[in-house]
């Protein structure tokens, strides 16, 4: 259970919305708009076949758009499963994102639009971007942070999370961001295997009109966190947040800002000199700290964010993501900004105050580029279409989807409702680990089909493999690999080289990176993606490890065992479904109650992200003969195929009796 195996289709969801059944039948063609195409970015599909050619001069000359304080000596070097890109060369990510534009006509455009929940809003140019930021860096420099130390983020989403992230960046501080919804508890785990110094937070952030205690988060998981020594905190709420600041470790960021000089140059760092980790879930119950290194990840952000979605000068680009996820990190902050973007950054929920939020934003600020998720465009389906009708969106030229499969409903819903059936859809395939997008339509050359993400972007080597590494035809369905290194991927698992080599690099051989999910690709070469293959979960978007949640369900003092997969589900894609058997002191109170219990005890180990949508009191596990519990019959029996009558599941027999049943339809 608690290695890093992959077990074939353990947990590959038995009903998401993109079945191979549904797929076959998708025949509807969307071929890039004329208007669209002759002023688009990229137009000509001989990209492709010139990034095939030689990727390394390919990869160079995208290197050569950002700017470099030395130029590299050698573009690549690939000891599989290691790579370094750009060796040699020094940059520094911050820089490339303010200072660069500082000497150009865009020192006076929007940089950050940020609009708070409440309605509140700001607008920070670049000039007052690198301000901030270069402020904030001499107050992390002040506070003892070095090249090198790492740093938490802790935060909601506000323009001081950004101007947080680039002080780091600037200075050569890695950052872990920590998303809003963690627990105290996996906040703690972070920090200490980040090796954090500092912690920076704010007294709450708003969320549906309820404050977010991020500070008596913090408090209590530092209590825990030896390493670190100060902790910054922005005013968000004011005194309805009923804080507690501790003398001596905790500072006021406005305090620390007073009087503080402005200059702070850049670091020069190095290509491959840690830029920040970022914990993901993985198939054990410790999350992994993934590393992206400086120059590569630069590079790789910031010519996908271009070719992506055609951003033009006077775009305004909107991603609805948090930064708490890769999602913000690469196309909020580091991909927009380097590309001299005007990102916008919303800080709340797109149901408040009313279920028109994000169309009221597009309206309000004249989006031009629009970049969501498929759980949220899902939810949008389901409240109708009063509410985007109430509001102008013809300014949006380019909407995107990322975090999980798109079904072709929700994609055509998005193309017609929201895109006004004039703007291309690009649904972006990639990972945590991937560091930037891999597979998407190019919106000036890719003809698009719905619940596709078509084809590989130029520079980038995917193939499907089935179970013994041979590439599957066309036509067929098996694992996403991809076959050779690209500048964004992720260098290592922060302390633990050997679970990186283990995880993506051992599935076929150390030189073919094996991403976790199922695909199938067409006879057009088109990829359609399947899920996850893994014992990890997509909710809404989130990756969240089935044994983490049943790590944190066994220790609850009641509970003897428990087995957690995702069942299908219409909105989020996937729901937690946990199957418990309690010890025999366990059934202190009534089902109901306990049930409740334990799933807000999930809840606040992990976050309210992982709280079970389901919990199943069961006298036994279905376990196989050598002890392995059989998932796909507890996904059936979850999503009500093996059994109609759960409650029977008290009954010690009948899960033997279902697990004998399924042993012999396998054989
Ligand atoms: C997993 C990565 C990439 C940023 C958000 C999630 C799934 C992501 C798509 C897509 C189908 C997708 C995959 C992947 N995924 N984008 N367009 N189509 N599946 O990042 O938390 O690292 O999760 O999300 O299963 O492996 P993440």
């Amino acid at each position: 259970m608690a290695d890093e195996k992959t077990t074939q289709s353990s947990n590959a969801p038995a009903n998401t919305p993109n079945t191979i059944e549904a797929l076959y039948l998708e025949d509807r063609r969307f071929a890039p708009p004329t208007e669209f195409r002759k002023n688009a970015v990229l137009s000509d599909e001989d990209i492709y076949a010139r990034a095939a050619r030689d990727p390394e001069a390919f990869w160079a000359e995208q290197a050569e758009k950002v700017h470099w304080f030395k130029k590299w000596d050698k573009v690549r070097e690939w000891n599989a499963p290691w790579v370094k890109w750009f060796l040699g060369g020094k940059t520094n990510v911050a820089y490339n994102c303010l200072d660069r534009h500082l000497s150009t006509d865009r020192r006076n455009k929007a940089a950050l639009i940020w609009e708070g929940e409440p309605g509140d809003e700001r607008v920070l140019t670049y000039n007052d971007l690198h301000r901030e930021v270069s402020k904030f860096s001499n107050v992390l420099k002040g506070l003892g942070v070095r090249k090198g130390d790492r740093v938490a983020i802790y935060m909601p989403m506000i323009p001081e999370l950004a101007i947080a992230m680039l002080a780091c960046t600037r200075i050569g501080a890695p950052h872990t961001i920590v998303f809003g919804g963690f627990s105290p508890e996996s906040l703690r785990d972070r920090i200490n295997d980040a090796q954090a110094n500092v912690v920076i937070t704010s007294d709450g952030g708003w969320r549906r009109g309820a404050i977010l205690p991020l500070k008596k988060n913090v408090d209590e998981a530092i209590a825990e966190c030896p390493s670190i020594k100060a902790c910054v905190v922005v005013e968000r709420i004011g005194a309805a947040a009923n804080i507690t600041m501790h003398e001596g470790r905790d500072h006021w960021w406005h305090e620390l800002m007073k009087g503080i000089s402005q200059v702070c140059p850049a670091e020069e760092m190095d290509s491959e000199d840690p830029l920040y980790i970022l914990y993901t879930s993985g198939t054990t119950a410790k999350p992994k700290g993934i590393l992206h290194t400086t120059g590569g990840y630069l590079v790789g952000v910031t010519s996908t964010f271009q070719w992506v979605f055609d951003y033009r000068d006077n775009d305004v680009y909107f991603c609805t993501a948090d930064i708490g996820w890769v999602t913000g990190h690469s196309y909020i902050v580091y991909g927009p900004l380097s590309n001299g973007a005007t990102s916008l950054m919303y800080e709340g929920s797109p149901d408040w105050p009313d279920k028109d939020r994000f169309w009221a934003i597009v309206e309000k600020y004249r989006v031009n580029i629009l970049y969501t998720a498929p759980t949220a465009i899902r939810s949008f389906m389901g409240w109708g279409l009063e509410y985007p009708r109430k509001h102008d969106l013809t300014s949006l030229r380019l909407i995107g989807s990322v975090g999980e499969p798109i079904n072709p409903e929700a994609w055509m819903w998005y193309h017609e409702h929201i895109g006004g059936g004039r703007c291309p859809v690009v649904d972006t395939w990639w990972q945590t680990e991937t560091g930037s997008i891999l597979i998407s339509p190019l919106p000036g050359i890719t003809t698009t089909k719905p619940g596709s993400a078509t084809r590989p972007l130029p520079g980038i080597e995917a193939d499907i493999f089935d179970e013994n590494g041979n590439s599957v035809p066309l036509g067929g369905g098996g694992y996403l690999v991809l076959k050779a290194p690209w500048p964004s991927i992720a260098r290592t698992i922060y302390g633990d080289a050997d679970r990186y080599a283990k995880t993506y690099f051992s599935r076929y051989s150390p030189d073919v990176y094996f991403t976790g999910d199922g695909a199938k690709r067409d006879k057009d070469g088109y990829y359609w993606l399947m899920g996850r293959v893994d014992d990890v979960m997509n909710v809404s978007g989130h990756r969240i490890s089935t044994t983490e949640v049943e790590s944190a369900l066994v220790n609850h003092p009641s509970v003897a065992e428990a087995a957690v997969v995702g069942k299908a589900h219409s909105i989020k894609g996937q729901a937690v479904v946990a199957f418990v058997t309690l010890k025999s002191d366990g059934a202190n109170m009534a089902p109901a109650e306990k049930i409740a219990e334990l799933k807000k005890h999930v809840a606040n180990k992990i976050g309210a992200l992982a709280r079970p949508e389901e919990i199943y009191l069961t006298a036994e596990l279905p376990k196989t003969r050598s002890g392995k519990i059989m998932r796909r019959l507890l996904r059936d029996i979850a999503e009500g195929r093996a059994m109609g009558d759960t409650t029977t599941l008290a009954d010690p027999g009948v899960v033997a009796r279902l697990r004998d049943k399924y042993e012999a339809a396998e054989q």
